[in-house]
């Protein structure tokens, strides 16, 4: 499978949404990740439904939500409403998991689950089976810009046993702290996807980043 880049749109320059949104259609990139906090789960607060609506309306490319929220169950219906196509629910904000990626999967989007730093990936056993994706956060999430977490390797490979183990066909995304210094390593252990935001944002030629993290894979 062609290895995946979803650059974080949380480190664009949001007074020129428009211009970032084409940069990202006139990329290599394969989608785009809205990170949506609620200042509950995380201390930060990011931007919501109607942000990913006009997203979506411009954007060419799959969108891709991480739900860094509490009760993420309450707004399946409306993320499906505003043209998610993959959305992430965290394992730590989600008492009743199973039932919450089922409602994803039954809106008709594809569902991740993703595991803070501290998270082990073994907890992931009775539902990997059923998810389209595993999200790795190499950094604790609410913020961009923070440094990557070295421990991410060992949890990937954790995850790629798992995956066989259960027969499970979920991609193992990484996101936090991602660069062209470690994005290679990163696909060589089992990365099929990475997420990454200040690493492309901050640059002066974004579309060169991207192109580089794709020549990578
Ligand atoms: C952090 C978010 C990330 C973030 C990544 O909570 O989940 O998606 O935007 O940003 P960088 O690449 O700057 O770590
Ligand atoms: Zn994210």
């Amino acid at each position: 499978m062609n290895k995946i880049i979803a650059p974080s749109l949380l480190s664009a320059d949001l007074a020129f949404l428009y211009s970032e949104i084409e940069m990202l259609n006139g990329s290599e990139a394969d989608w785009v990740h809205l990170d949506i906090m609620d200042s509950s789960f995380v201390s930060n607060i990011s931007f919501g439904f109607m942000f990913t609506k006009y997203v979506k309306k411009y954007a060419y490319k799959p969108i891709d939500i991480h739900l860094m929220i509490l009760e993420p169950e309450r707004y399946i219906e409306q993320l499906r409403d505003c043209g998610a196509d993959h959305v992430h629910v965290h394992y730590e904000a989600c008492i009743h998991l199973n039932r919450t990626v089922f409602s994803i999967k039954e809106h008709g989007m594809k569902v991740g689950v993703a595991i803070n730093p501290h998270t082990p990936v073994f907890l992931l056993q009775e539902i990997i089976k059923y998810l389209d994706f595993v999200l790795l956060m190499s950094v604790n999430p609410g913020f961009g810009g923070q440094k990557f977490i070295n421990q991410t390797y060992k949890k990937l490979e954790e995850t790629k046993d798992l995956i066989l183990k259960k027969d499970s066909s979920a991609l193992i995304e990484v996101d936090g702290g991602i660069n062209l210094e470690n994005a290679y390593s990163l696909f060589k252990n089992g990365a099929d996807i990475l997420v990454a935001g200040t690493a492309i944002f901050s640059n002066s030629n974004p579309k060169k980043i991207i192109h580089k993290m794709k020549e990578l894979t």
